[in-house]
């Protein structure tokens, strides 16, 4: 029942696949949602981008509907948050408001080169020592630098001033406030440090790192923290929900769902499961460099407070292995019958699927990889394949697992998860199998939305605390591993195996 002004904060959940608006209300429960889907453009093996401009517009579409369908005035929300895909790049005109090409998706590898030669000319263990990442075609830098040395007239506008950079965030914050006509050129600290070119120790950008890269200081956007009283901006009041809405939080998807599933003293961790898999654990006011092949990345920041770090294990793909099996395979036609044919299966009849397809990310980082399905027998059946691509979600998550706790010396005891994969029971069972460790769904499975929604709500004030939030988490199931430590352990090496085969693929 809607009752009064403000009694809600909604987010902005602009992922790799789709867009979405949320409103939630005090208690974190979910009011309602509009969401679409928007186009892949996949020009060439290894490129994936998408149109800016079909970004902004779904954007809009989602807000309106949204309201529309809850019979909500734009009066009704305290604030708004923006939770977006990582590391995509887009690059636009700030005089006329249109991007100069696609957007580079975080999946795309053609900068491989680029990122080859980062570790070749000496630069490597820099980027690596003041970013907290490895030179890898996953960030956002190479990106921009493709756009800079392959598109027409991009340099001399950078170079001029007209051309500014910014991840999915900055461009949905630009273009709802305003645009060219005063639109604020913001990203808070969280997706900045997915770019390859802030300071993780300073929160700046970096001039020896924009140097890497050829990057013009002046194509930046402002870094601000996740949650601004201040506000990052009202959406115009001509805009999507015809009236001004304070955007007041930004963080990356995978940081928000941390703030979602309240993921906020040291140790505490969540895997989400959504194209790829993103385990974070939280570091504390910590830096913790990863020795193990992880990210250190900015978990959020709130206000003036100091900066909360996560180390993170970035999985490319997972979910879309299953899209892969309805789209391409066609042995399924929806996402959600992988589990039926999967659990006609007792086991996966010997088969390992690495599904590589965008190389190999954490723990691994080797771009040289491609996928790879081995241990085919006569015998085995699109079922074997099912269950093997549910399995390698989890086996990617255990290499990540266990290279988490070799850095942070914290053994996970429960893994809090989200995301659509999750309502796969028979994934979650195999998990927990694989892994060794509880596995537990909360109530609300929206917790990106939900993270990006705490952060705009406590700006305001919405929510007095942090401790609120953790009041409004509840769990809806756990899974318990079911198989004993041998059977894991030869499963696992197995799986290491078929690893092996992918390596060193392609050039
Ligand atoms: O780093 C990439 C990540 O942010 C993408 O997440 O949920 O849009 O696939 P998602």
């Amino acid at each position: 029942m809607i009752t009064r002004m403000g009694d809600f904060v909604a987010a902005i959940d602009q992922g790799t696949t789709s867009t979405r608006f949320m409103v939630f209300d005090h208690a974190g429960k979910e009011i309602g949602k509009h969401q679409v889907e928007h186009e892949q453009i996949l020009p060439r093996s290894g490129w994936v981008e998408h149109d800016p401009v079909e970004i902004i517009e779904r954007t809009r579409e989602v807000i309106g509907a949204t309201l529309d369908k809850l019979h909500l005035a734009a009066s009704d929300l305290e604030a708004v948050g923006i939770a977006n895909q990582r590391e995509t790049a887009v690059v636009w005109n700030k005089r006329t408001g249109r991007p100069y090409t696609n957007a580079i998706v975080w999946q795309d590898t053609r900068t491989d080169r680029i990122a080859a030669a980062l570790d070749r000319d000496g630069h490597g263990d820099v980027i690596r020592q003041k970013a907290g990442i490895p030179p890898a075609t996953y960030f956002s830098a190479g990106k921009v630098q493709w756009i800079l040395d392959n598109v027409d007239g991009v340099r001399a506008a950078a170079e001029k001033g007209d051309a500014l950079f910014g991840t999915v965030d900055s461009w949905i914050l630009w273009s709802l406030t305003g645009g060219p006509d005063g639109g604020v050129h913001a990203t808070d600290v969280t997706n900045a440090s997915r770019t390859m070119l802030m300071d993780l120790v300073t929160l700046d950008w970096d001039d020896e790192l924009l140097g890497f890269f050829g990057i013009p200081r002046t194509m930046l956007p402002r870094i601000r923290s996740s949650s601004e009283p201040d506000l990052f901006g009202t959406t115009r009041a001509d805009g999507p929900a015809g009236a001004e809405l304070p955007l007041a939080g930004i963080l990356g998807d995978q940081q928000a769902a941390m703030v979602g599933q309240v993921c906020l003293q040291r140790g505490e961790a969540k895997n989400t499961y959504g194209t790829g898999n993103f385990l974070l654990m939280n570091t504390g006011t910590d830096l913790v460099r990863s020795e193990n092949g992880l990210l250190s990345t900015v978990c959020y920041r709130f206000g003036d407070d100091d900066p909360v770090y996560a180390l993170e294990g970035s999985i490319a793909v997972t979910g879309s292995a299953v899209q892969w099996l309805r789209d391409q395979l066609k042995i399924i036609d929806d996402a959600a019958d992988s589990e039926t044919l999967a659990a006609s299966v007792e086991d996966s009849g010997g088969v390992y699927f690495v599904p590589a397809f965008s190389g190999l990310f954490a723990p691994y980082w080797r771009s040289d990889a491609r996928g790879a399905i081995v241990g085919l027998s006569r015998f085995n059946t699109g079922a074997h394949i099912a269950r093997a691509t549910l399995e390698a979600i989890c086996y990617q998550s255990k290499d990540v697992a266990d290279a988490m706790e070799k850095d942070s010396g914290v053994h996970l005891d429960v893994l809090k998860v989200d995301g659509g994969i999750t309502a796969n029971e028979l994934c979650m069972q195999i998990q927990a199998d694989v892994l060794g460790v509880q596995v537990s769904r909360p109530q609300v499975p929206e917790t990106t939305a939900l993270g990006a929604a705490y952060a705009a709500g406590l700006a305001t004030g919405f929510w007095k605390d942090t401790d609120e939030l953790r009041a409004n988490w509840h769990e809806d199931k756990r899974w318990t591993p079911r198989i004993d430590d041998q059977a894991r352990a030869g499963g696992h090496a197995n799986w290491r195996k078929a690893v092996e085969r992918t390596l060193g693929w392609v050039d």
